[in-house]
This record gives structure tokens, C-alpha cells and sequence, in this order.
């Protein structure tokens, strides 16, 4: 049965957590054959947090999204759907979305884990906006959350120094105006080899090998294209030009992906959202930190257009734009 939307979705209030624990590039060092010189040449990266042990996605998130509860001046028991998204959940099953339900006192609606890696919480708001503009939900916690820092293989210096954990949430509010104004989901999975965590879990043990693999080069090519590409057709279909946007937060995997689009759209740098320095690539987690980082400098203010942009594995990519 389909329902026919019935009025918008609006942020409410951003919300981010990152680990306790902080490790620079120089503390790379004394792992693996790298330098601080290098990292950040290639990638802009300085520091990143990683979870202790012990510590899950569902935990990054519970703090992300009471942070997110407190901004939009709502409790737990106003929401009536979770959503998160993650490629490292606390286990097979139950969801980390239903362990954060949980964790927050939740007991009424639905909730449940997206699965588009770097493009998860793009992925998870447009899915979010759906629900909410039909009138089913009418206030969602839509969460990016991440430990990637247990898939990577810290031998191998060419993917460990490129991640880091942490969490970013929104609350998601039924609204008479927008809010979320579009989002442009793609997915090409003949792109699956160039970015991959192949184990599985079979037999009682992990089959496979279950860290992160990349071939950095094909990623960072088809991340410009697809980025650029969709960045118009989000455009477009608003009947907007670039100069109509006020911030642009894409996924914070390398400063040299920003750069490159914001180049190509003609974007000037002013206007781009970049917490990869800090927080490294977080994947589903890199948006929404870096949106609630922009949000609480006070970068991003109501009414700026602010367009959000994933790409990941997958391949997957997309955006939603929206008025703040
Ligand atoms: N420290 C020092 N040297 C290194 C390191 C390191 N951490 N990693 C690789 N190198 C070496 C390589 O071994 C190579 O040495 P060689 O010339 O002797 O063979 C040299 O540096 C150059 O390696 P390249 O892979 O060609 O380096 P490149 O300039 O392409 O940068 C990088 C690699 C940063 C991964 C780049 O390809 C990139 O940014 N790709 C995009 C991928 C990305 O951001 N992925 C994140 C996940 S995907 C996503 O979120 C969308």
C-alpha cells in the first residue's frame, strides 16, 4: 500500500561523539612505516579517535544521540523511529539501531541498521525523510556510527592511517516546510572489489579475511566523479545553481576529494565543511560529525542551503539537500 507524502522533515537538533582515546600521526609512527609528512600530504589528515575496548557503536551513538535529543529539546520518548547507519555494528544481530533503542529507554516504533558504508548516513536520512514525510514517523533519530578502527589491518600502512571511530546523529522532525528539500541515492556494485571488508562470519569463526582492503586509487577517481555528478543533479532537481548553496558537507574521507569537487563545482572553499584533519574518515559517522561540528560553530545557520554528500563502498554514493 503506498502513502502519499503528506509534508516534510526538518533537522531538530545535531549531536556528535568521538572516543576518548586521540592518536596523531606521529603515534602512527611507532606502528607502521609512515610519517606525518606523508599522511598529511596525501590525505590531510592529523589525528583521529579510536574506541576502547569494550566500547561499541551502539555506545558512540547512545551519546551522539542524546547530544542531538538535548539540541532539539526532545526526550527519548518523543522518538518513534531509529535509524543507523554503520558497516561495523556491535554484532551479527540484534541491529545496533535496536541495542541503541535500548541503551536511550526507547520501547515504541521502528528501528533499524542501514548498511551503505561511507554513503550509510546519506542513505539513512533520505530513508528517514521518507517515513517522516509519509506520516507514518513523525520523530526519527537518524544516526552515522562507526568503529572501523576493529575492521583495519594495522600492518598495512596504506588503509590503517585513513580511519578513526566516532558518531553523529540528527533528530528528525515531521515539519509543515522543509527541511529536506531532495536526496539522490546511487549504487553500482560492479565497483565492490575496489573497496571491501570480505570476511563473514560461517562455522562458529570468521571466514576470509575481515579487515578493510582498497586500491586507493580507483576509489579516490570514482569519488570525484560521482560526487561532482551528483552534486548537480541534487542541483538541478531543486532548480538551484551552485551559488545557491551556502555549506556543502561531503564525506570527510581526504581533504584531496574535497578540494578536487569543490574545484570542479566551482565551489569556493569557504563554503566546504572539512573535520577530516581531525577526526579522519569515520565513515557513515563522517557527515553527521561534521555537520554537528558546523552546526555548533555556528557555520551552518537556519535557512542555509547545506548540501550533504556520500560516496563509499559499494560502490554507493548520494545526497540530500536540505534548509537548515
Ligand atoms: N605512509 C607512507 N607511505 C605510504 C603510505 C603511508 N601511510 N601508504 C602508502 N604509501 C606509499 C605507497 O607504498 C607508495 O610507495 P611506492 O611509490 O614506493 O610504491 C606511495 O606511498 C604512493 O602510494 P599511492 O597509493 O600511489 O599514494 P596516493 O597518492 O594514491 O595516496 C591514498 C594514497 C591516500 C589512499 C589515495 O589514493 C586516496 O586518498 N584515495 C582515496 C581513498 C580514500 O580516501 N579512501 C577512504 C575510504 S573510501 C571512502 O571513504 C570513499
Amino acid at each position: 500500500m503506498s502513502v502519499a507524502p503528506r509534508g516534510f522533515s526538518r533537522i531538530a537538533g545535531t549531536g556528535s561523539y568521538l572516543p576518548q582515546r586521540l592518536v596523531t600521526n606521529r603515534d602512527l609512527e611507532a606502528i607502521v612505516d609512515t610519517s606525518d609528512e606523508w599522511i598529511v600530504e596525501r590525505t590531510g589528515i592529523r589525528e583521529r579517535h579510536i574506541a576502547a575496548d569494550g566500547e561499541f557503536t551502539s555506545d558512540l551513538a547512545a551519546h551522539a544521540c542524546r547530544a542531538a535529543l538535548a539540541a532539539a529539546g526532545r526526550t527519548p520518548a518523543d522518538v518513534d523511529l531509529v535509524v543507523v547507519a554503520t558497516s561495523t555494528p556491535d554484532m551479527v544481530f540484534p541491529s545496533s539501531a535496536c541495542l541503541l533503542q535500548a541503551k536511550l529507554g526507547i520501547r515504541r516504533g521502528a528501528a533499524f541498521d542501514m548498511q551503505a558504508v561511507c554513503s550509510g548516513f546519506v542513505y539513512a536520512l533520505g530513508t528517514a525523510d521518507l517515513f517522516v514525510r509519509s506520516g507514518q514517523h513523525r520523530c526519527a533519530l537518524v544516526v552515522g556510527a562507526e568503529v572501523f578502527s576493529r575492521i583495519l589491518d594495522w600492518k598495512d600502512r596504506s588503509t590503517c592511517v585513513l580511519f578513526g571511530d566516532g558518531a553523529g546523529a540528527v533528530v528528525l522532525e515531521a515539519a509543515a516546510q522543509p527541511g529536506v528539500l531532495s536526496s539522490h541515492l546511487h549504487a553500482d556494485g560492479n565497483y565492490a572489489a575496489i573497496l571491501r571488508t570480505p570476511g563473514h562470519v560461517a562455522g562458529g569463526a570468521v571466514q576470509g579475511d575481515p579487515t578493510l582492503k582498497m586500491d586507493g586509487g580507483a576509489v579516490f577517481r570514482l569519488a570525484v566523479r560521482v560526487l561532482e555528478e551528483n552534486a548537480r543533479e541534487a542541483l538541478a532537481a531543486n532548480a538551484m545553481t551552485v551559488g545557491d548553496l551556502d555549506i556543502y558537507i561531503p564525506h570527510q574521507a581526504n581533504v584531496r576529494i574535497v578540494t578536487h569537487v569543490a574545484k570542479k563545482l566551482g565551489l569556493p572553499e569557504s563554503k566546504c565543511i572539512v573535520t577530516v584533519d581531525r577526526h579522519a574518515n569515520t565513515s557513515a559517522a563522517s557527515i553527521p560529525l561534521a555537520l554537528d561540528v558546523a552546526v555548533r560553530d555556528g557555520r551552518v545557520k537556519p535557512g542555509h542551503h547545506v548540501l550533504l554528500q556520500g560516496v563509499g563502498g559499494g560502490f554507493t554514493w548520494g545526497s540530500v539537500l536540505l534548509r537548515y
